[in-house]
């Protein structure tokens, strides 16, 4: 029976509890609080010199320094040997990587074989559009981790909620460019947003990964995932026309938890909130490729119809190449500028009886200007809007006898010579939008938004009739939308 210690630097008490219960419970391991007893050692994230430190600034030890470093008796050690030993169900032998160095070693603890060595230029893009992220990558269960945490901080809404949220999503991003999976820590060395290369501070991404590579989940995560809040928020926001804030509302101070609470709640919905929880079940289901599919040919048939030559074009998640989605978004459009106007009235009108609900947003024509950087919403003529889809079309029976099931469709209404960056824009993702904006804004001065792109100081625009164009004009290679999944 080895008598180990847990140093609480840089370990949380839920993690230590939990360490010190499957220790306890091991049969070869005793874990005590007193640090002088232990025979071993164990911390995170530290070297030996941070750990003496610590331990003696916290009064845990008196001892001249040099007697527990140079204390035979004790073995100080990271806790990925205390893992591995859970893992075989015994005790492993110390391998150097295990083992603390407790004298500063060339370049700051990294150990001459650690360092990178030809991979310099193999070094990732620091945009996301800068690099090819595809649909199905290596690392999905490290993503899911930090996009759940992502999702939490959006929720939440406080005041440093979005710079929070962005630093997730970007180290998941990351993740999802990498071409193999993560298997060790030390692969994480140089990619961006996920290990802070220029800081003696550990990533908070960085963390949740490594904890997951050591024991197969992430405290953090699974508190956030059995969250009361992180539920119930799921559930709200999976509403249509709920957002965070009506959400938190709902939260915090009507006390609401579940749908049933929403249902029976007298609360005040609006239009859409009220179509949305009427249609809850059947819009939390997936819209298939094939249904979409069957929609758009609709949708197109009816353009084409009205007035020749206009164009339907699918975006959204199944132009990057998804097989479901939550929604099916459309762009409507015709070569010749103008003729699209007046369109989506006709539409709506000629395919009332497929629309369960339909909520027109007229356009703003008069866009004072260059909008603010902050503001993404667009302003094209458009409608959110709720189509009984008949899974008959597609050759499935419809679940408990109904004959149609709800699901979301976006007809967007594009001029000409807006067309391709509304493509661009719609087709996402979102954090790709973030990223493409964000380099065109800091690398070349130049504004980009899903009705074109200028010059910061001159204000020139610079007009574009494909995505190729664009990426071209910013100095991009180009990206097939299904290489734009991050
Ligand atoms: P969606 O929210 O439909 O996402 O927006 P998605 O990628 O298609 O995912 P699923 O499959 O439906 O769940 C599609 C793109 O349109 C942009 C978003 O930024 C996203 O990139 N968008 C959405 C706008 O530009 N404006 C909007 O009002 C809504
Ligand atoms: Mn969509």
């Amino acid at each position: 029976m080895k008598t180990i210690y847990f140093v609480s630097r840089r370990m949380n008490k839920a993690r230590r509890e939990h360490l010190t219960k499957i220790a306890n419970k091991s049969g070869f391991f005793k874990v005590t609080t007193d640090v002088r007893e232990a025979s071993i050692v164990i911390s995170q994230e530290s070297n030996g010199k941070e750990i003496v430190e610590y331990l003696t600034k916290n009064k845990l030890i008196t001892d001249d320094v040099t007697m527990v470093t140079d204390d035979v008796t004790k073995q100080f050690v990271d806790v990925s040997w205390f893992i591995a030993c859970m893992k075989e169900k015994s005790l492993v032998p110390m391998e150097k990587h295990h083992k603390l160095q407790f004298k500063q070693s060339i370049e700051d603890g990294v150990s001459p074989s650690k360092k990178p060595r030809r991979d310099e230029k193999a070094r990732m893009a620091m945009y996301a559009c800068q690099r090819t992220t595809p649909l199905d990558h290596y690392n999905q269960q490290f993503t899911d981790a930090l996009e759940i945490l992502e999702e939490h901080a959006f929720y939440r809404g406080d005041s440093n909620a979005e710079a929070r949220a962005l630093s997730f999503r970007r180290g998941s991003a990351s993740l999802k460019a990498l071409h193999h999976k993560v298997t060790h820590v030390e692969q994480l060395a140089n990619i961006p947003y996920v290990d802070s290369t220029n800081s003696s501070k550990i990533g908070h991404c960085k963390k949740v990964i490594k904890e997951i590579l050591e024991e197969g989940f992430c405290d953090e995560v699974e508190g956030v995932r059995n969250s009361e809040f992180y539920k119930s928020m799921k559930i709200f926001c999976g509403i249509f026309g709920v957002g965070p804030s009506t959400g938190r509302k709902w939260f915090h101070d009507l006390k609401m938890r579940t749908l049933e609470d929403v249902r029976k709640e007298d609360v005040h919905l609006n239009k859409d909130q009220a179509v949305g929880l009427k249609y809850y079940e059947d819009l939390n289901e997936p819209l298939l490729l094939e249904e979409a599919n069957h929609i758009a040919k609709l949708v197109r048939d009816t353009c084409v119809a009205l007035r020749k030559d206009t164009t339907v074009t699918v975006v959204g998640g199944f132009r990057r190449g998804k097989a479901k989605g939550h929604d099916l978004d459309l762009i409507i459009s015709h070569p010749i500028e103008g003729r699209e106007e007046g369109l989506l009235g006709l539409i709506l009108d000629q395919l009332k009886e497929h629309f369960v609900y339909t909520e027109k947003k007229a356009s703003i024509k008069k866009v004072t200007g260059p909008s603010d950087s902050k503001n993404t919403m667009d302003h094209f003529e458009k409608c959110f809007s709720i189509f009984r889809f008949q899974p008959q079309w597609v050759g499935r029976l419809c679940p408990s006898g109904k004959s149609w099931t709800a699901k979301r469709v976006d007809l967007i209404v594009v001029p000409k010579s807006q067309f391709a960056f509304a493509v661009l824009g719609w087709t996402g993702t979102k954090h790709f939008n973030r990223e493409i904006r964000r380099y065109a804004r800091s690398e070349k001065k130049i504004v980009l938004t899903s009705h074109g792109m200028y010059d910061l100081d001159t204000k020139e625009s610079y007009p574009a009739e494909t995505e190729e164009e664009i990426f071209n004009k910013l100095g991009l290679k180009y990206l097939p939308p299904n290489k734009r999944c991050c």
